[in-house]
């Protein structure tokens, strides 16, 4: 290892990923573990950027963060893009909100009143406003929110470019499960039948491992039991056919009937089509009344949707918390959390590792995001990684 300090990241999803890329270009020596389990939520993720329409009264503290975390986003993406030579996916256009009866819009006007208090840029569109932005909107949509600050990336250009930033920055890759997580590193499982290296298991030492397995966290960090649980979403891909009316430009967020459909376009001309919430343990099949009402509920928001080639049919499990809050801190010394995003690993993921990085360089931890709040308190605070004296 050169005499650099190394980290383990447990986890190849948004979040393993960034924190290996930005520990990796601070010159540590980065290995990342990912189990290659079905129900990866960062390869199903709609991708939302989108800390207003996300937020709900009373939940402040998820939208201070969120609001934090979107304004790392776009340098984020131009240093990965430039790091990696792979456009990221970052989309600027914008969120609108619609609501398509009476009680949506009861809710629609709970979401701009609080958003007003607290001073965000929103703004009340009549339906015609609405169709005139997003021509493809139904004469169900009774009205909306513009959003310009809610953003989008796409989840699968992310994966893409993240993983190609890390290769170029020396970050080693394994496939393999984690038996047992120590203070100086951890063991691998030698019972997978994987065509990767590190299927053979055995210990990786390491001065640091990062547990950022997602919903799968609590099965290499058993004290999360309990705390974090797996919270399952189905999602739709959507391609239009020759004589479709053309996807939005924006992310469209709606609720209809009460239950909440967001439309995310991609570059491509992808149309993402999400999600349930259900909590049924680790099962990651996709069920068909969740596909019918997916498509029922996007239906009446863009009724030229029935038109759109159905491509994939998928489901991805968020890490969920009590407080809707991730969990990122030294939990036991060489033992750092990152996991809990629940709705949004994909808008925190950079502001995820700079957290990191601030633990390995000692920085107190932000109490929002403390696993002392669950009672996950470790013994110490003091960095378990001296960077200086590793290089
Ligand atoms: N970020 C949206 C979802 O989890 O469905």
């Amino acid at each position: 290892m050169s005499g650099k300090h190394h980290v383990v990241v447990l986890g190849g999803g948004v979040i393993g990923l960034s924190v290996a890329w930005l520990l990796a270009r601070e010159d540590l020596a980065v290995t990342v573990v990912d189990a290659a389990l079905p129900g990866s939520s960062s390869w199903v993720a709609g991708g939302m950027l989108a800390p207003v329409t996300e937020a709900w009264p009373g939940e402040d503290e998820a939208l201070a963060l969120g609001t934090r975390a979107l304004d790392r986003w776009p340098c984020f993406a131009a240093e990965l893009g430039a790091a990696s030579g792979r456009d990221p996916g970052l989309r600027t256009e914008g969120t609108l909100v619609v609501a398509a009866d009476a009680a949506d819009r009861a809710d629609l006007d709970r979401l701009a009143a609080y958003l007003a208090e607290l001073g965000r840029e929103v703004q009340r569109l009549t339906a015609r406003q609405v169709r005139e932005r997003e021509p493809a909107l139904g004469p169900a949509v009774r009205g909306g929110l513009s959003v310009p600050g809610d953003l989008s990336v796409d989840n699968r250009a992310l994966l893409v470019a993240l993983r190609q930033a890390c290769r170029l920055a020396g970050v080693r890759s394994m496939t393999g499960r984690v038996g047992v997580v120590r203070s100086d590193g951890v063991d691998l499982l030698p019972d997978l039948h994987t065509d990767g290296p590190g299927s053979s298991g055995g210990p990786i030492d390491a001065d640091l491992t990062v547990v950022a397995a997602g919903a799968f966290s609590a099965t290499v960090w058993p004290a999360l039991r309990g705390i974090l649980r797996p919270v399952k979403g189905e999602v739709l891909r959507l391609l239009p056919g020759e004589l479709s009316v053309p996807p939005p430009r924006h992310t469209v967020r709606a609720s209809v009937g009460g239950r909440p459909v967001y439309l995310v376009p991609r570059g491509d001309g992808e149309l993402v089509l999400g999600a349930t919430q259900a909590e049924r343990g680790f099962d990651t099949a996709v069920r068909a009344g969740a596909v019918r009402e997916l498509l029922a509920d996007a239906e009446v928001v863009m009724p030229g949707i029935s038109e759109y080639h159905l491509v994939e049919c998928s489901s991805g499990l968020r890490p969920g918390t009590e407080d809707n809050l991730p969990l990122i801190g030294e939990v036991a010394p060489g033992v750092v959390l990152a996991t809990g995003h629940h709705r949004n690993g994909m808008l925190l993921a950079p502001i995820t590792a700079d957290l990191v990085l601030g633990v390995i360089d000692g920085r107190p931890v932000d109490p929002v995001v403390d696993p002392a709040r669950f009672g996950l308190v470790p013994e110490h605070r003091s960095s378990t990684v001296d960077r200086e004296a590793g290089r």
